[in-house]
């Protein structure tokens, strides 16, 4: 099982799209994949689950926020218990030996990240503090590793657009992190400030490991970027405007994080309708068009760097 995060600080650069489609066209391939949804905006919840089927099936008991609040709480809730199969989506895989799972996320996912902030100061030594810091940390890498998740072949997260407390847990369980950003100013901007803090985190979690706190055991983090994908590219006349084309050069020469070769074109004709058929764009066309072979391409590249390969091929 490998797990990637995808995230980005910034919003709306495409993340949850890339999340959903990426875990689509990966399941089309034969892969078994789990979609983890982590972010309070529960989008990526509403691409496969309608409003209704959510309020009436999941958010009482069957979210991540219902998950973390356990963890919070010292309740034993398993995270196996809350995967959930989407209907839609996993009718038009019927033919593949694929299958594309998710975890839903909880608007009240927002409070979590205090409330694990607060367990975090809640110790008076020092060792009692790094172990806090490990445990709290590395809370959903240990859930993962439940035998349950042996059935994946990779798990996708949809992290928030921020650096609080539920989006480590993400990067402490992930052993690659895919950045979706759009070619402008502001959503390059922050690129390598994200390199800098998720820098920042394995440190301090392997200086704690090393430093080998009197119980428990616990081992060092290494997650790698897979690198940036450029989402919601403008093409004209078969090029990358070159407004754009600048921003993705500079980036690609300067950026600490590697820039993947695929990228994803604007297409509000695929991705506009924001999921409401519960099946991911990429799932939908008939036949091959650009963005599909752009997606195809960027499973391609992504899959096998992690050493991942679908029945398709
Ligand atoms: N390649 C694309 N072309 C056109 N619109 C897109 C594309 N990717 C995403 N979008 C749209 O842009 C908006 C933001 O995308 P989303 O995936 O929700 O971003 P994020 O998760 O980073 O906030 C959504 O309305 C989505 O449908
Ligand atoms: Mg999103």
């Amino acid at each position: 099982m490998r797990v990637v995060a995808v995230m980005n600080y910034k919003g709306g650069v495409g993340k949850t799209t890339l999340t959903a489609n990426l875990g689509a066209v990966a399941a089309a391939r034969g892969l078994r994949v789990l979609l983890l949804d982590l972010d309070p905006q529960t989008n990526l919840t509403f691409s496969f689950f309608t409003v209704d089927d959510w309020q009436n099936r999941l958010k009482d008991n069957r979210t991540i926020k219902q998950w973390y609040d356990s963890e919070i709480l010292g309740r034993d809730i398993s995270l196996a218990d809350l995967v959930v199969t989407p209907e839609r989506v996993n009718h038009v895989l019927r033919n593949s030996t694929g299958r594309l799972d998710l975890i839903s996320s909880h608007l009240g996912l927002i409070d979590i990240d205090l409330e694990l902030a607060a367990l975090l100061g809640g110790s008076t030594t020092l060792d009692g503090s790094k172990r806090k810091f490990l445990d709290l940390h590395s809370c959903l890498r240990d859930a993962l590793e439940d035998n349950h998740f042996d059935d994946y072949d990779l798990v996708l997260i949809d992290c928030a657009p921020n650096f609080g407390l539920v989006t480590k847990t993400a990067i402490v369980a992930s052993e690659q992190i895919l950045v979706p950003a759009k070619a402008d100013y502001l959503s390059t901007l922050g690129l390598d400030y994200l390199a800098g803090n998720c820098a920042g985190l394995v440190q301090q979690f392997n200086d704690y490991v090393n430093h080998k706190p009197d119980s428990g055991t616990y081992r060092p983090i290494d997650p790698g970027f897979l690198g940036v994908v450029f989402t919601m590219v403008q093409i004209y006349s078969q090029q990358v405007v070159l407004a754009q084309h600048r921003y993705i050069e500079e980036v690609a020469a300067n950026s600490v994080v590697p820039v993947l070769k695929s990228r994803i074109r604007n297409s509000s004709s695929h991705f506009g309708d924001a999921g409401e058929s519960g099946v991911p764009a990429m799932l939908r066309t008939n036949g091959k068009d650009d963005v599909v072979r752009e997606f195809d391409q960027l499973a391609d590249e992504v899959l096998s760097a992690l050493a991942l390969s679908g029945d398709r091929r």
